[in-house]
């Protein structure tokens, strides 16, 4: 049982100095890995983790080929004015390949779970003579996923996976005992700027887990495209997360005087504090109809965009 610590009761200086003196007696003189995908979570690690072990610690950018638009260059660029190299790693190949011909939501993350910590982690693990891989995990990823709601890519020694024998290394998860508030305060107190700690959550999944069915190149370029309508249309409203979702279904459509049997997207926006239960967003008619002009505008192939009413539970956040 791992033990809360709620964003109010968070002492974050107090915190801080605990984990990095885990972190540094755990390591010892050795080295140490970290993913950097840009998101709360793994952001607040690398600091935290740089805090603890300065350039011992090496961070890596992982391009699996599903991150959203201008993502990649724009983490690096900007952890770099933070004074943290991060190297990126081109894995895309690997991770389109693992993906190819799988539509079972569970198959997808179980996929992205095995390129990511066995293909791509442990060979990254092996040349750099790491003994520790440092991660975000956070307490609603272990909820989630011992409830059998959804396997989150990150989580492990709770389902009985030791992942010394599993892919040999360690894993450290300083975030455990927090929930997305808590990170986000924690984040801010360690130096991030906001544009990272108030980031909207992005999944480590990431647009794999906004495709249903299938994950191809190009459907990934698909709803990356409708993502960036979404989050430049709702930015302002200050919702916890928005995003598009890629459906498998076609709908027949028209398009110049012709019939289009055309794609679907379907525009989600949550209020939430903790991502545990959470809201549609009452969006005024006027910004769902400019969201659906520009994606219909923006997105080629797609007829029809719908936007989520059901709250959490029984939908979850992410379609997948
Ligand atoms: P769900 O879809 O489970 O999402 O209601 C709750 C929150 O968690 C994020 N999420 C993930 N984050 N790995 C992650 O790091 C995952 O596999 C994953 N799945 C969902 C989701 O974006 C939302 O904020």
């Amino acid at each position: 049982m791992i033990e809360e610590i709620t964003a109010q009761a968070l002492d974050t200086e107090k915190f801080i100095r605990d984990r990095v003196t885990e972190i540094t007696d755990a390591v010892g003189d050795g080295i140490a890995i970290n993913a950097l995908s840009g998101g709360v979570d793994s952001s607040t690690v690398t600091m935290l983790g740089h805090r603890a072990l300065g350039s011992r610690l090496r961070t890596v950018f992982i391009e699996n080929g599903l991150m959203r638009e201008g993502e990649p260059e724009g983490v690096v660029a900007l952890f770099r004015q933070l004074g943290i190299a991060v190297e990126a790693v081109d894995a895309r190949a690997e991770f389109f390949a693992a993906l190819r011909g799988i539509a079972d939501p569970e198959e997808k993350r179980e996929a992205i779970t095995q390129t990511f910590y066995r293909k791509v982690f442990g060979r990254l693990v092996k040349e750099s003579g790491a003994r520790f891989l440092l991660q975000g995990t956070i307490l609603t990823d272990v909820d989630e996923t011992v409830a059998g709601i959804k396997r989150q890519h990150n989580v492990f020694e709770q389902l009985g996976i030791d992942p010394q024998e599993a892919f040999g290394y360690h894993i450290l998860e300083p975030l455990i005992q927090l929930r997305k508030d808590g990170v986000r305060k924690l984040g801010k107190a360690l130096g991030l700027p906001a544009e990272v700690f108030d980031r909207i959550p992005f999944p480590g999944p990431a647009l794999s887990a906004r495709v249903i069915g299938a994950v191809t190149p190009e459907r990934i370029e698909t709803v990356r495209k409708a993502t960036a309508v979404v989050e430049r249309l709702l930015k302002s409203t200050g919702a916890f997360q928005f995003m598009a979702i890629l459906h498998e279904d076609r709908v027949t459509g028209m398009r110049d005087g012709k019939r289009d049997f055309g794609q679907q997207i379907e525009v989600r926006c949550w209020e939430s504090v903790d991502a545990r239960v959470a809201t549609p967003t009452r969006l005024p008619f006027t910004v769902l109809e400019q969201l659906a002009q520009e994606i219909i505008r923006d997105v080629s192939g797609v007829v029809s965009v719908t936007y989520n009413i059901a709250p959490k539970p029984p939908s979850t956040m992410e379609a997948v």
